[in-house]
């Protein structure tokens, strides 16, 4: 059969897609996942659980001071301990997880030099998990440290911010004069608000399984979201060339971010099963993940807004600071969405970033603008009181006719539609006024913000394969983080193909496959949803060109090819079998219209009179990202990213340790990420919206736009039950009494 490739750069809208036309009718179904029986079964196999003949178990040991240098590491004294094998130190350079944005410091600090507390100093390797972990403890305990002073509070070296490299926003923005506009304003805000570091704490913990084959060629299974550019991280941390080395990582736990980039314990465990020339299995405790993998950066913001009597606002400045590694580029792009979501001729937005000697930050769950919105829609909140306006109305004042930064069109904004659907659902007019609905110990509020996420579009690759069956298997390097990737690219395969969706196989996770958009940033469904949809449009035109017609005029379903009277399977026409693969590419459209999609949040909240107690009695979100690929999966996502909000407003955040900057909470008991008995019952309304700018399938980001203003229509309704206003996140019992 024929094999070639369709490649598309979005440099034009492209209003045609075969899944408005596809007579299968099962994108958009809210179908359950296809890998869900695995997954309920425990047979869908994740990193640490794949068996690896003759494997030996890698424990990292991490520092226990905060900057320093190891002086003496008494190997010894874990050589000592039954069943461990080694101690491998030598790959100490290549720990850290590689930055996440800019220009990123190559080590050349020595072997020994520790740059955080927890940083990876040494793996111990053993017969088994136990021997290496009592190992790698005994050691931790043994080993010299000469400390150095460090960095560790991002107050007091606030003065010493630096302007960051250029990362997904620029650093700076400027427009207009903000201070003169302010000055001539008839309404003014200027609050400060800060959020403190956060870890994504995905369940699965990060682990990888090192072999070498005889040819030198490197397999990790791991846990990753990117395994294309973490397959090129790896090569780079062990000086290999991409080709050497081979990721899979089928099933993948949830990452938020930290499964972004590679994670020490990967290139710890490559090293030691190169040395003791056999596989070796590392899987980093949960404490470690808070120690040494990536955090987001806590931040600080101000926000001044200046309005005209009506509530128009004229002046718009966020300036945030942030923290990381010295060197490191990334900064967490805390005004992302500032850029674009409100008018006012006169803007500034700005980052700086003081350097810390804490454990790297990265992205983390809608990098921006899940702590960005926090402080800029209850800015909103803060000045609608100032105003005597509603917070919805003045939204509603408040909205642009195109980006007012770049002066372009955006491609679809629903801002306004989400509010109005939202307030009529959720029963907004029954909102009272400050601290005027007490039932019992009980005041009732409620708050409202307004959700906006950056829409991207990543380079991904797929190929599909027609088998002598008729039967569908599709192939790509992008990941299932739990988001329903599995899922999303079987239906857009069966409704392009016209296949019951049974006979589609999906093989995702493996970089021996076409490199795929992987899964972060929310662009995960567009980006491999288009690929796929690319590679099915040409087997399409294969398809057509064997029953002799023009793809246009061909039907196809239930396995079978229709055109000109004629109903054909589609097995009996594709003989052996017959590939394509689809390359989608972003373009100019990406400059030329701005992208997001857009929502609104809902929420009532009862706060304690007496203990300050916040609970969060329901959570409503109207989202608009374009078309949606799954109802089911859709609403999942835009759940956890709602659930994820109120993990930001009220009980997400690590404590540093001022004297050395460890994470004093390194596990799931201390750091609280909303568990069931936080989480109201959510409810999560789609609007129809095809975005034809975006990519062929219309399709935008959900996963990060949930949770995307979710803290702040929290805080919000804190606010209007009891009066008060906190703007130091997370908003705990003590700051409200
Ligand atoms: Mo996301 S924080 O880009 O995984």
């Amino acid at each position: 059969g024929g094999d070639d490739t369709n490649a598309l750069k979005m440099d034009e809208p492209h209003p045609e897609s075969l899944l408005d036309t596809g007579a299968q009718d099962v994108i958009g179904k809210p179908l359950d996942r296809i890998d869900g029986p695995l997954k309920v079964a425990g047979r869908a196999t994740y990193a640490a659980e794949y068996d690896l003949d003759n494997v030996a178990y890698g424990f990292l040991v991490g520092s226990t001071v905060g900057k320093g240098k190891v002086v003496d590491l008494h190997a010894e004294i874990a050589k000592a301990v039954p069943g461990v094998i080694d101690v491998i130190t030598d790959y100490k350079t290549f720990l850290r997880n590689p930055g996440q944005g800019g220009e990123t410091k190559s080590p050349t600090q020595g072997v020994e030099s520790v740059d955080y507390w927890g940083e990876p100093v040494a793996i111990v390797v053993g017969e088994s998990y136990e021997a290496a972990r009592d190992g790698a403890y005994r050691l931790q305990q043994a080993i010299d440290f000469e400390t150095k002073e460090g960095r560790y509070n991002l107050d007091a070296y606030r003065d010493e911010a630096k302007t960051p490299p250029p990362g997904v926003i620029p650093p700076d923005y400027k427009q207009g004069d903000v201070e003169k506009a302010l000055a001539e304003a008839a309404v003014t805000l200027d609050a400060t608000y800060d959020t403190p570091s956060q870890n994504s704490a995905a369940m699965e913990l990060h682990a990888s399984i090192a072999s070498w084959d005889e040819d030198g060629r490197l397999t990790i299974h791991g846990a990753y979201q990117m395994p294309s550019s973490d397959r090129q991280q790896l090569a780079d941390a062990l000086g290999l060339s991409k080709d050497k080395v081979r990721i899979i990582a089928r099933y993948v736990g949830g990452g938020f971010g930290s499964k972004l980039g590679i994670a020490p314990e990967s290139v710890a465990a490559a090293v030691a099963a190169k040395t003791l020339g056999r596989p070796v299995k590392a899987v980093m405790a949960r404490q470690q993940v808070f120690d040494a993998t990536v955090r987001r950066s806590d931040t600080e913001q101000r926000v001044r807004l200046g309005a005209d009597a009506d509530g128009r606002i004229t002046a718009i400045a966020h300036e945030t600071l942030g923290s990381n590694l010295p060197g490191e580029g990334f900064f967490e792009p805390t005004g992302a969405s500032t850029h674009f979501v409100y008018p006012g001729e006169n803007r500034l937005i700005t980052h700086r970033v003081v350097e810390l000697d804490r454990l790297l930050s990265g992205s983390m769950r809608a990098p921006g603008e899940a702590v960005g919105m926090l402080a800029t829609e209850s800015a909103m909140d803060e000045l609608a009181d100032k105003i005597g306006m509603d917070p919805i109305e003045l939204r509603r004042r408040n909205e642009p006719e195109q980006d007012p930064q770049k002066q372009v069109p955006f491609s679809t904004r629903q801002v306004v539609p989400a509010l109005d659907k939202g307030a009529e659902l959720f029963g907004w007019d029954k909102r009272k006024g400050v601290a005027e609905d007490r039932r019992g110990e009980w005041f009732h509020g409620l708050g409202v913000a307004t959700a906006a996420r950056s829409n991207v579009l990543q380079p991904s690759a797929a190929k599909v394969t027609i088998d002598g069956q008729g039967r569908a298997i599709v192939e790509t390097d992008m990941t299932d983080i739990g988001t329903g990737t599995y899922t999303i690219l079987a239906q857009i395969t069966a409704e392009i193909l016209g296949l019951p969706i049974e006979v589609v196989t999906v093989h995702l996770g493996d970089t021996d496959a076409p490199p795929g958009a992987g899964s972060g940033g929310s662009w995960g469904a567009g980006s491999s949803g288009s690929s796929v949809y690319l590679a099915c449009e040409a087997l399409r035109k294969q398809v057509a060109d064997k029953m002799g017609v023009a793809a246009e005029t061909m039907t196809m379903k239930d396995g079978r090819v229709i055109a000109d009277n004629r109903s054909v399977p589609l097995a009996e026409l594709v003989g052996d079998g017959m590939s394509a693969t689809g390359e989608i590419k972003p373009g100019k459209q990406e400059k030329e219209t701005t992208q997001a999609s857009y929502g609104a949040h809902f929420v009532e909240v009862a706060v304690n009179a007496v203990t300050g107690e916040v609970r969060v009695v329901r959570m409503l979100g109207v989202f608009a990202g374009g078309r949606i690929l799954n109802e089911k999966t859709a609403r999942s996502q835009c759940i956890g990213g709602m659930v994820f909000g109120i993990g930001g407003a009220l009980t997400e955040e690590i404590v540093h340790d001022p004297r050395n900057g460890r994470v004093a909470n390194r596990d799931l008991a201390e750091y609280h990420v909303p568990a069931n008995a936080d989480v109201p019952q959510i409810e999560v309304h789609f609007l129809p919206e095809r975005d034809v700018h975006a990519n062929p399938i219309h399709a935008k980001g959900l996963g990060e736009l949930g949770i995307s203003g979710a803290g702040a229509a929290i805080a919000n309704a804190i606010h209007n039950a009891v009066g008060v206003r906190v703007r130091s996140f997370p908003i705990t019992l003590d700051k409200l009494l």
